[in-house]
């Protein structure tokens, strides 16, 4: 209630921007948080730069989990922020070290985002290397000064000691010079006053590095802390990099300014190994939680050379390979000792929880693959895997069956015989798998019957994902009742009904066919909708929600 009123209070202050200069010194420090809040919901971006270049506690946090629906913060409002941000740097009201960004730009990129990863990292890493320029440029003038400051001195021992007073004067005080610097930057104009915020900043920062100067050993961590002696602000953000970005990357990775530019999730997009490389290579080693590698040709041999990079980052816990070729050619040369080096890479991932491999052509090769992760994994993707019945055997029986919460198996064929495979793996994980999807897995009415007794006794399973496998209108009835006895389920994704498209369509449909196929308009869609929620009904069930919308289904809002 209170926070509301604040909220709507705040939305207020904000609205007008002409009275800022009146209230802005007066608003104490735990209202700059709300106030915010408010100008980037009410897209006010001269607020927002206002209150962040005089922002008065040590972190700043934007971005975060964004609620269902909620848009991510405007474009405009960012770049103010950003500047402000760098400008914020020679204002000593501002007290900011820490400025967060993590999940402004979403885990899947936020396509369609008013400032969406790709040109938020540009943005960002422009930040960064403007205000190492900045802050060179301000060095310079402060040198000058000093010259000056030094041979005006000079002119004035000189008259001194011509009139034989220099004896006299120097005796009281040695502190002379310092009070005399004191206040000379005080009397100045206004960016006098900002080089002294920066450097009382400079100053405090390097006490508070104090303690922790002798820890580090190795060559790289005496590297980054001397890098890191200039650090004002630290900027944590996931960062999204493709190969026109990545020259700018490097370049914001590689400065050593008074912005200091940290990774939570990394995510490359058409770049090759070695640019890869180069960015593990700048990357500080805290903190980095992910790295998610798209349309990248790396091959076997090219992720096996990673690894060992990947295993050098203490808090890595979750690995994304999307479309990066890993194909597995039994008649090239050289690619057993390949997999032999994936394999040992893997196993270095002392912290990996979370594999997703989108269409690797690697069959029959799981076990390779997983054998040696060091820990049981707790989210496994393995869509368009082509995955076999040996590696389905595998999974069953692996040491992470028991511990999976999500798990991923869409577009792999199943079969009579891979059912027993997948029955066990469901019962394996049946005390701890909350988000499952089959989604064209070839899953027919008969199929589907034989794993519904299995499926049913996923006690905390939240979500089910069912699209585009070929069922006919009672198969689906036989789900829905089974669904609707499952106490957690929340979501269910399932697929539009085979009577429900065009006739020609083959007997047994691939999921690519049953997605284009057109559906029958003659035919009435929500007749299957309003069939399926009244089962949910009439069992009492108000917390179930059904949906074939494939294309905004979303596991994650059940969480
Ligand atoms: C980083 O900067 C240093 C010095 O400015 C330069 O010698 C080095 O090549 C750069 N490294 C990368 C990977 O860009």
């Amino acid at each position: 209630m209170v926070l509301t009123l604040v909220r709507l209070c705040a939305r207020e202050v904000v609205s007008d921007h002409s009275s800022s200069p009146g209230w802005l010194r007066w608003v104490p420090s735990e209202l700059f948080a709300p106030l915010l809040e408010a100008a980037f919901c009410s897209c006010r971006p001269l607020a927002v730069g206002e209150l962040v270049q005089r922002w008065p506690e040590r972190s700043l946090r934007v971005g975060g989990r964004r609620r269902p629906g909620q848009a991510g913060p405007n474009r405009l409002c960012i770049q103010a922020l950003l500047l402000a941000v760098v400008r914020g740097l020679s204002d000593r009201r501002c007290a900011m070290q820490i400025l967060d960004l993590c999940g402004l730009q979403g885990d899947e990129g936020g396509m369609g985002d008013p400032m969406g990863g790709w040109s938020l990292t540009v943005a960002l890493c422009t930040m960064v290397v403007q205000a190492r320029a900045g802050l060179r440029k301000q060095k310079r003038r402060e040198g000058e000064r000093e010259r000056k400051r030094f041979s005006a001195l000079e002119r004035d021992e000189d008259i001194k000691r011509e009139r034989g007073q220099y004896k006299k004067e120097q005796e009281p005080d040695g502190d002379d010079e310092s009070s005399d610097t004191e206040r000379m930057t005080l009397s100045g104009s206004a960016g006098d006053e900002e080089i002294k915020g920066v450097r009382r900043r400079m100053e405090r920062d390097r006490q508070r590095d104090g303690p922790l100067a002798g820890l580090g050993d190795s060559r790289r961590e005496n590297e980054e802390k001397e890098l890191g002696s200039n650090v004002l602000v630290h900027v944590r953000a996931d960062l999204f990099v493709n190969a026109r970005s990545w020259e700018r990357v490097r370049g914001a990775l590689n400065s050593s300014g008074p912005l200091k530019l940290q990774c939570r999730y990394l995510r490359v997009e058409e770049i090759t190994v070695s640019s890869i490389r180069t960015l593990l290579d700048l990357l500080p080693h805290q903190g980095l939680l992910g790295v998610d590698v798209r349309y990248s040709s790396l091959g076997v041999a090219g992720l096996a050379e990673l690894l060992p990079l990947l295993s050098t980052f203490p808090a890595l816990h979750s690995l994304r390979l999307h479309y990066c070729n890993l194909d597995f050619r039994r008649d090239h040369p050289g690619q057993d000792e390949a997999l032999r080096d994936l394999s040992q890479g893997l196993a270095q991932l002392q912290e990996l929880r979370r594999l997703s491999l989108t269409a690797l052509r690697l069959p029959g090769q799981l076990r390779v693959l997983l054998s040696s992760l060091p820990q049981p994994l707790t989210i496994l993707e393995l869509p368009y895997l082509s995955l076999t019945p040996s590696d389905l055997a595998y999974l069953s029986c692996s040491h992470h069956a028991a511990t999976l919460q999500q798990l991923d198996l869409s577009e792999n064929r199943l079969d009579e015989t891979t059912l027993p495979s997948i029955r066990r793996l469901l019962s394996q994980t049946s005390g701890s798998l909350q988000h499952l999807s089959l989604s064209g897995c070839g899953l027919t009415d008969g199929l589907l019957g034989l794993l519904l007794p299995s499926l049913g006794g996923c006690r905390v399973l939240k979500s089910l994902a069912l699209a585009l496998n070929p069922l006919s209108v009672s198969g689906l009835t036989d789900l829905v009742r089974m669904a609707v006895r499952m106490p957690s389920l929340r979501q269910l994704l399932y697929p539009n009904p085979l009577e429900d498209y065009q006739p020609g369509l083959p007997d047994l449909p691939s999921s690519a066919q049953l997605l284009d196929w057109p559906l029958d308009e003659t035919t009435d869609i929500s007749m299957t909708s309003s069939h399926l929620n009244r089962v949910v009904k009439d069992s009492g069930r108000t917390d179930l929600s059904l949906t074939c919308d494939l294309l905004n289904y979303d596991k994650d809002l059940v969480d």
